[in-house]
């Protein structure tokens, strides 16, 4: 029995290391190299290639390095196994303190103010207008954010697939609760799952609904945001500014029009960082549990993609 890992742009160095505590380092795998495909009975994966797990013919279970499932679900030669996300308790936290952080940022004009120092100018001016912060993606992470936010003094609305019953968080479903939730919102916090039915959704019908001052934060996957779309409504001042933290192509390509753009505020994929630690404890969990047989934990609803 072995763990593969297949992480293409990544390295796997610290992992491996912090791995082989708790697995003998003749039992773990790395892809390019795989010296026995035939003894991988748990695949350890970040966008790898679609089709690359039909060599291994013994796999019982899969795991994202990740919270995130959407490129192996969209793998159509995904063989039908179980598939494990991580679930890292303080990814939440990191979530609601980066979202809370961006929000502040634009509310209280700092980048306005950082300009305004390199020219020694004292122009005091109250927060950018709007309380109004709508949550796209109502699943735990979306949840805590919310909630936090509330807490901050916002007013919080949100859209899910799902009706949801959240304390202090008006929420919405359907095609036109979205439109509802869109058209309040002063902000608007992508932190859906992606699904075919997600992918895109960000795009020119919603940036028209938007107040003109409305701000996009998307910290949930590049593929959720038409970017075309997204660099039309800035430039038509239909929204006022968008902070992301994900791309379509990570990294980001070096002439991509957002790295120049004035209204856009990139971070490098770093608003929830998944613990070493924690992803380790799970994955050797889970490697057991296909040992032994088990059902492995942090399973998927395959059907739901999430
Ligand atoms: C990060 O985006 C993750 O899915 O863990």
């Amino acid at each position: 029995m072995s763990l593969l890992i297949n992480m293409p742009n990544r390295s796997s160095t610290k992992l491996v290391a912090a791995l082989s505590q708790f697995i003998s380092p003749e039992e773990i795998e790395v892809w390019p190299d795989v010296r026995s495909p035939e003894k991988v009975t748990m695949a350890l994966l970040w966008q790898h290639q679609h089709g690359s797990l039909l060599a291994y013919k013994n796999l019982q279970a899969i795991s994202s390095f990740g919270a995130g499932v959407d490129f192996i679900v969209s793998d159509r030669q995904l063989p039908h196994l179980p598939i494990a996300r991580i679930v890292d308790p303080m990814l939440a936290t990191q979530m609601k303190q980066y979202v809370f952080g961006v929000i502040q940022h634009h509310r209280l004009r700092l980048e306005e103010y950082r300009i305004k120092q390199s020219t020694q100018l004292w122009q005091p001016k109250g927060p950018h207008k709007g309380n109004t912060i709508a949550i796209l993606g109502l699943g735990q992470i979306g949840t805590e954010v919310g909630r936090f936010l509330h807490s901050a003094g916002f007013n919080v609305i949100g859209w899910s697939h799902s009706e949801k019953n959240i304390k202090d968080i008006t929420s919405f479903t359907g095609e036109v609760g979205l439109k509802k939730v869109v058209s309040q919102a002063d902000y608007l916090v992508c932190l859906l799952p992606l699904t075919p039915s997600t992918q895109g959704i960000l795009n020119k019908s919603l940036f028209s609904l938007m107040p003109s001052y409305g701000v996009l934060i998307n910290v949930a996957r590049g593929a959720h945001l038409n970017e075309t779309d997204l660099l039309k409504a800035l430039n038509n001042d239909e929204i006022k500014a968008a902070y992301l933290d994900v791309f379509q192509q990570e990294p980001l390509t070096n002439d991509h029009p957002f790295w120049q753009h004035e209204k856009i505020t990139i971070t490098p994929h770093v608003s929830a960082i998944t613990s070493l630690e924690t992803a380790v404890a799970q994955i050797v969990e889970n490697y057991k549990r296909c040992q032994s047989g088990e059902e492995i934990l942090h399973s998927i609803n395959r059907d739901k993609g999430y």
